[in-house]
């Protein structure tokens, strides 16, 4: 049986792609740049986990236009967003909440890049949604 868990990402600096990749590889996921491809076949996988970095609040347009393209499809499947930023504390999750419901995406984290990291330098707060993912 193949993957059913597909990462989804939007990144313009590398920090999205680096912990989509990480928590790919973390859960043997398959994973898609937005940067690369913008039609993806998604049929194979129930849960999508969607991954993207914040400019003046918004979350990138690829993303958004890949889940406007899509809505059909995708209230069909589980998804989740990942958010990579920089604010943190009560400014970060409120801005998280803002981006979860604009996008419809109900399971959102935020990454802040300014927390407490792991030996590979990926914040804890990663390592926390992966074991969730697996759980
Ligand atoms: C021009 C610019 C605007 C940004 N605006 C925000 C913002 O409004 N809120 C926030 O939390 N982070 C903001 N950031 C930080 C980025 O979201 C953060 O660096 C993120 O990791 C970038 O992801 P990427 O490397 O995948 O593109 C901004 C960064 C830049 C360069």
């Amino acid at each position: 049986m193949g993957n059913t868990t597909a990462v989804i990402y939007a990144s313009k600096l590398g920090k999205t792609r680096k912990v989509g990749n990480y928590i790919a590889k973390s859960i043997s996921a398959d994973m898609f740049d937005l940067k690369k491809q913008t039609m993806i076949n998604m049929s194979a996988y129930n849960h999508i986990i969607f991954g993207t970095g914040i400019h003046a609040g918004k979350p990138y347009k690829s993303l958004v236009t890949f889940l406007e393209a899509n809505k059909a499809e995708l209230a069909k499947k589980k998804t989740s967003l990942f958010i990579c930023c920089m604010y943190n504390d009560e400014k970060g999750q409120a801005q998280c909440e803002r981006v979860s419901s604009e996008l419809g995406i109900a399971e959102a984290v935020f990454f802040d890049g300014k927390s407490e990291k792991n030996e590979e330098g990926f914040e804890i707060a990663i390592d926390d949604f992966i074991a969730k993912l697996r759980a």
